[in-house]
């Protein structure tokens, strides 16, 4: 599906109404065994798949046709957190081979088919080479973001019974280096399913190896440089990754084979409009979706070139972004807002000094975009004649599902606008009825399959139900709030449910309290969002405390990033002695959030708590 003009889009949006459309589609792939099959099964039975009788293998898709076709085309441009220090450029004929050499270390290591595999690992080009490694054997891979704590990583390995674990020695970020090994080893010694950690020395520091640690540089030089793709069914697992929900413990959404080959490629194409020699620059990490969906498999599916980065958008200052953009003339760049806010507060000589001429195309993407944002994204980088496309999807989705295609769909500020071909959202009101009026606000939901979704929590596949498909029977729900306009564009309004979107990414309320509760001094406590100028939302907890402690915060903020890693730490805490209750012994969360937005004087009723002063109380203290 190529589309290139308006027209184009809308008659693709009729003709995937029949989702037999995708077999259209499905011939743009290298198969093993072509699908018939598109769509079988609904959201009301749970169990959806894609082109169930199709045989493939993604890398075959990502790698070697393009290996095969156009070998010397860069693939992936690394650069390196210091700008003194060497970029690398992997021709598709290379990266082929490096994939294939990690995957013979996998197998030589005894990871199977079917396994899951856990990577701790920071933005080097082992990380997207061990992905794919992981695709081309069958092995599920489940990527941890390199900023969760060691507790946090725990969770993750011993929830999917992961008995391998890759990570690499440190992780330079800015002027630190992230001891992601040491991090690893006390993830591991929490957990009991782990038998081996493979170590790609990245910095080449001096540390402690045990039996259990297998540094692999060496291997992966000595390894042979092919290796057979193995044959997968289209629903076979491609890989895990984690979110957070509104209950306490992280998520493992499980992604199949083909529909998400499918979905990641085919919004990459049609949103980005990326052209042959253009250079494409997602800036988000492997360890989020953005990353899966935008550098490791969308952008190379398509055969693009595009960025690596490793470091972080100030260092060594906050010009970072810009020069990379000059130095290798990216023509797509893609990022969340909360980066385009702080670059924004910084000094305007930084993106003044760069030229930023080779821009075509801007991305916004994890969090809905403020006016002030957009506007200076757009005048000042995209120099008024970049279209910003507006990207609204979800880990859960695998691929961008509501969003304007750039330069031929119009773009308009703060605007997901139009959903893509597939993709047939609605807007359900309180009481779980579609709201049909074209003009109106509710809560989105998705009312059919689409190739991209994943199809279940690992493990769990119950909680996949409630969590998704149970609260408006019969669609998907996606946890967001939703304005349309008259002409159908919509504009996401934010999480409706007990999520933070924090810097654009998600953390559940409930997880941030289960860990600020395991606090010696904490007795109870209720987190919401708030308001904050450069991350979107903020975290703030009203804890009741034992006593009173001058240096609480820091203290409480010390064990967050314990228990969770450096995202989680609180923003504001207020020390109360009590919580707005209901009568029922619920926290009325309601009023919670009010007061942390400021908006003191829209409460609404109270007086159905049962101790209504303490809203007194916590009015004098914020
Ligand atoms: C939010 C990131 C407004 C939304 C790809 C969603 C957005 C959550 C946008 C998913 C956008 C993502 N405008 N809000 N363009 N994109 N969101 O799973 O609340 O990390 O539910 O996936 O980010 O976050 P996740």
């Amino acid at each position: 599906m190529n589309i290139t003009s308006l027209t184009q889009y809308k008659e693709q949006y009729e003709a995937h109404k029949d989702d037999t459309a995708w077999l259209e589609t499905c011939k743009e792939y290298e198969w093993f065994n072509f699908p018939t099959k598109a769509l079988e099964g609904n959201f009301n039975d749970a169990n959806v798949t894609w082109f169930n009788d199709g045989k493939l293998n993604i890398t075959v898709n990502a790698l070697d046709r393009h290996a095969k076709n156009t070998p010397n085309k860069i693939a992936i441009i690394w650069e390196p957190n210091n700008p003194e220090d060497k970029e690398i450029k992997i021709t598709y004929k290379e990266l082929l081979e490096r994939v294939c050499k990690f995957a013979n270390v996998l197998k030589d290591q005894g990871v199977k088919k079917g396994d899951p595999v856990c990577f701790y690992m920071s933005m080097i080009p082992e990380l997207l080479v061990g992905a794919l490694a992981c695709a081309r054997i069958g092995a599920i891979h489940s990527i941890v973001f390199g900023g969760f704590s060691a507790k946090a990583l725990a969770g993750r390995i011993e929830d999917s019974s992961v008995k391998f674990v890759i990570t690499n020695d440190e992780g330079p970020r800015g002027d630190k280096k992230i001891p992601l090994k040491e991090i690893c080893d006390q993830a591991i010694s929490m957990c009991s399913c782990v038998e081996k950690v493979l170590v790609v020395r990245r910095t080449f520091a001096n540390l402690d190896y045990n039996e259990k640690h297998i540094i692999i540089n060496d291997l992966l030089e000595k390894a042979s440089s092919t290796f057979e793709p193995v044959v997968m069914n289209s629903e076979d697992p491609l890989f895990i990754l984690y979110t957070s929900g509104s209950t306490g413990k992280p998520k493992g959404l499980l992604h199949t084979t083909a529909g998400f080959m499918v979905w990641s490629n085919q919004t990459f194409k049609n949103v980005f409009q990326a052209k042959d020699n253009d250079i494409f620059w997602c800036s988000a990490d492997i360890g989020w979706i953005t990353g899966h969906s935008y550098m490791t498999y969308g952008p190379l599916i398509s055969g693009a070139t595009q960025v690596m980065f490793e470091g972080i958008p100030t260092f060594p200052d906050p010009g970072r972004f810009w020069n990379i953009i000059d130095k290798y003339k990216v023509t797509h760049f893609y990022t969340a807002p909360t980066a385009i806010r702080a670059l924004q507060a910084c000094e305007d000589r930084f993106y003044k000094e760069a030229d930023l001429n080779s821009l075509k195309v801007l991305g916004s993407v994890g969090e809905p975009i403020n006016i002030e944002a957009w506007n200076w994204y757009h005048e000042n980088i995209g120099k008024n004649k970049c279209p910003i496309v507006d990207t609204w999807w979800q880990t859960e989705t695998g691929g961008i599902m509501i969003s304007n295609l750039a330069g031929v769909t119009k773009a308009i500020a703060c605007h997901a606008t139009n959903p893509l071909p597939g993709v047939f959202p609605i807007l359900v009101d309180a009481d779980g009825n579609e709201i049909k009026d074209k003009k109106a606000s509710g809560n989105l939901c998705i009312s059919k399959p689409w190739p991209g979704m994943a199809r279940t929590i690992y493990g769990d596949h119950q909680r996949y139900i409630d969590t998704y498909l149970s609260t408006y029977a019969g669609n998907y729900f996606t946890g967001d709030g939703a304005k349309r306009d008259e002409n159908g564009n919509y504009r996401i309004t934010g999480r409706v449910d007990d999520v933070i979107n924090v810097s654009g990414h998600r953390i559940g309320t409930a997880e941030v309290e289960d860990a600020i509760n395991k606090h010696e001094l904490i007795i109870e406590s209720a987190v919401v969002g708030m308001p904050h100028e450069i991350k979107g939302q903020g975290i703030m907890a009203y804890a009741i405390s034992k006593g009173s402690h001058a240096d609480i915060m820091s203290q409480i903020n010390s064990h967050l990033v314990e228990q969770l890693g450096p995202i989680a730490k609180l923003d504001k805490l207020v020390i109360t002695t009590g919580l707005p209750k209901t009568r029922s012994g619920k926290i009325m969360r309601r009023i919670l959030r009010k007061l942390a937005a400021g908006d003191k004087d829209n409460l609404g009723d109270i007086s159905t708590l049962v101790n209504p002063q303490v809203v007194e109380e916590l009015i004098n203290k914020l």
